[in-house]
């Protein structure tokens, strides 16, 4: 009968050792060879048994393959630990930071308006709302823009057909609200207005407006000046010097326009004022006569004061954007900016 040699049990137990696929096959493998009535332990108990000129090398031979064995055995050990070890379903480990969710935020020009509108809520003033698609009559007529007056081709209009266009300012609201409701009126009206004007850095065929009216007994131009000046001290959270200039639009006699001291450069000139230092943020002016009455109201009893701003350059000057089609590209990376602003 062929002896098995202490060489070929170690290369068998070397195999078996690699192919245990884990921690409870390994240990079988271990019982196998080295446990109490394990292959090896067996034969190194046989040593004693054998003439004792054979037993230094026999025994010295089977003890190499329990070395061996044991080392093979605590290196596959510790693999199999680590593989064991890596991420589990269940593992939820409280202490790590979390992940963020990737939060939608209104886009900053709704924000903008929000914030007006907001401001002249707390100044008593409602908000009203009016078609984007008017007829000639509210656009233009009951503004006192007869056709043919001069305005009308500054107001390049998208026209639907001949008696509807998009409208080309929120003037139109001004109209809506006085023939809805007998004086005194109080509202502000943001919304979206068309203009045939190409994309540049300052125009876009499309933008906000927000138009405002305040209508009752002695209403005066100091009433609009307060209520003008106190909007852009809250809406800037800054002291800006600001400056009315005479102007002129059909529907206010006296017509003028605010101008603020330049937020980007402080008023020092850069190209966003024109180098002037001054940026003009809205028209205004006291309701002409001919507007109050084609709605039905006296303008010997009542007097009132209309103005106009542009939500999207107040956006640009607040937040120091040189570019208004930033506003309307909607570049993620340009709206992230804005999370935490208002
Ligand atoms: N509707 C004017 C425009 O689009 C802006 C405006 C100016 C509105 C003066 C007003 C106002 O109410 O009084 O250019």
């Amino acid at each position: 009968m062929a002896t098995i040699t202490p060489r070929e049990t170690l290369d068998r137990a070397l195999r078996e050792v690699a192919g245990a696929a884990s921690l409870d096959r390994l240990e079988e493998v271990r019982l196998r060879y080295l446990g109490r009535k394990g292959e090896v332990t067996a034969s190194l108990r046989g040593v004693s048994t054998l003439a004792p000129e054979e037993r230094p090398r026999v025994g010295q031979a089977w003890n190499e393959v329990r070395h061996g064995l044991t080392e093979a055995l605590e290196a596959r050990r510790s693999e199999l630990e680590r593989e064991d070890a890596g991420p589990r379903d269940d593992a939820f480990d409280p202490t790590l930071p979390g992940r963020r969710p990737a939060w939608g935020v209104p886009h900053v020009l709704m924000r903008t308006l929000e914030r007006m509108v907001e401001i002249f809520r707390e100044l008593g003033f409602d908000v009203a709302d009016g078609p984007e698609v008017e007829t000639p009559r509210y656009n233009f007529e009951a503004l006192n823009i007869p056709e043919g007056h001069p305005t009308r081709d500054e107001h390049d209009s998208f026209f639907l057909g001949p008696e509807l266009l998009l409208r080309t300012q929120m003037s139109p609201v001004q109209i809506h609200v006085m023939e809805a409701m007998p004086p005194p009126v109080r509202v502000v009206s943001p919304g979206r207005v068309y203009r045939r004007d190409n994309f540049d850095a300052s125009h876009s065929p499309f933008f906000f407006q927000m138009e405002g009216l305040e209508v009752g007994e002695d209403v005066t131009l100091g009433d609009l000046k307060g209520v003008l000046h106190t909007f852009v001290r809250r809406f800037f959270e800054e002291e800006l010097d600001i400056r009315f200039r005479g102007s002129y639009f059909p529907f206010t006699e006296p017509s003028l326009e605010l101008d603020i001291s330049c937020t980007v450069c402080g008023g020092r000139g850069c190209p966003v004022c024109k180098r002037t230092g001054w940026v003009e943020i809205l028209g205004c002016g006291m309701v002409h006569p001919n507007v109050l009455r084609g709605v039905g109201y006296d303008p010997d009893k009542v007097s009132g004061y209309a103005f106009g701003a542009g939500p999207d350059r107040l956006t640009l000057l607040r937040h120091r954007i040189p570019d208004i089609r930033h506003l309307y590209e909607n570049d993620v990376r340009f709206l992230r900016q804005f999370q935490g602003s208002s």
